[in-house]
């Protein structure tokens, strides 16, 4: 690592990425502990993080049909056994889970901030850093979590048998669009955990009961990012009001995603935003094709969109030492 000749193209390209973005110092942070919090000065810009808040809490209206108490929470308490829950059950929306988070989905086409969102610089360089520049979305969800009792689990996000392999298979970037704080139901994260290259056993994974978990003070507008094997949970939130967040998973094109997006995206999307949108999109490789009568089509539109892509990164794509390196 330390001698350049043995670096990939791919790898001196995001090197410089995370360098002229700023980033090298969360970057050795995220090496060392696994995760990192990258501020909203550097991470939100423009007021991505308000418009992003803005449009969630929108959408999340637009589906239960109520308005989440911001700055209560009254909505939300002990989400599970709440009107909204209720109502959501009956409308088979959302996800109840114990720690009484609700889950949306925005992915992207309930508006341009999302697309925004997951096309961001900072967010892109991490990821790349992580899961190489060919990876892709797996899924983007919001989170909106009340006063509650019950802490969420540790666990990490690599759903595979141990051990793991050093370099991530997946990563989290989620925006903060809320303070972070214990009191506010912040994420928990076990430091170091990603080089243990093993999801905790079932008596490891009680938050309250690991000595070594620590929780996250973040501002609103961060973006924290965490590798795929590092341990994490939530605390539950004592405070009154809402946390809102938007995790965005970012995987290695050979893992199977949380969304499936090859056939879904449309055409008019991928061709208003830059030549590595499609790629995140899962248009770059042809698997999980629904019909092998589609195979030509997708396999042609695969080689133009990935083309262009090279083309756009200076073709670090084809030059490295690997058909696929761990950058590339
Ligand atoms: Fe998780």
């Amino acid at each position: 690592m330390d001698n350049p000749e043995t670096k990939s193209p791919a790898e001196l390209r995001i090197i410089e990425e995370i360098q002229d973005l700023g980033l090298s110092d969360y970057v050795a942070e995220l090496d060392e502990r696994g995760f990192t919090v990258i501020p909203p000065e550097i991470a939100c810009p423009n007021g991505l993080d308000k418009r992003l808040l803005e449009e969630i809490l929108r959408v999340s209206e637009e589906r239960s049909g109520i308005k989440p108490d911001l700055k209560n929470g009254s909505t939300h308490k002990n989400f599970g056994a709440t009107e909204l829950a209720e109502k959501n059950k009956e409308l088979g929306l959302g996800v109840e889970s114990t720690d009484g988070i609700s889950n949306d989905s925005p992915i992207g086409f309930e508006g341009q901030v999302f697309e925004d969102a997951l096309m961001n610089p900072v967010l892109l360089a991490m990821s790349t850093y992580l899961l190489g520049y060919q990876c892709v979305l797996s899924s983007m969800t919001a989170f909106v979590k009340g006063p509650n009792k019950v802490n969420l689990d540790l666990h990490c996000d690599t759903l595979l048998p141990n051990p793991l392999p050093d370099h991530a298979l997946v990563c989290n970037c989620t925006y903060a669009l809320t303070d972070y704080n214990k009191e506010n139901g912040s994420i928990a994260f076990v430091p170091g955990s990603h080089k243990k290259n093993r999801a905790p056993n079932k008596s490891e994974t009680t938050l309250s009961k690991d000595s070594n978990a620590i929780h996250v003070d973040a501002k609103a507008g961060s973006l924290i990012i965490f590798h795929g094997a590092c341990w994490h949970g939530a605390y539950n939130r004592t405070a009154k009001g809402l946390r809102v967040t938007m995790p965005v998973l970012m995987a290695r094109t050979y893992m199977r995603t949380e969304e499936n997006l090859c056939e879904i995206v449309p055409d008019e999307m991928l061709n208003r935003n830059g030549p590595r949108f499609p790629i995140l999109m899962q248009q770059g490789h042809f698997y999980s094709v629904t019909d092998y009568r589609k195979q030509p089509e997708r396999k042609e539109k695969m080689y133009k969109f990935y083309e262009r892509y090279n083309k756009s990164i200076d073709g670090v794509l084809d030059s490295g030492p690997d058909l696929i390196d761990s950058y590339s």
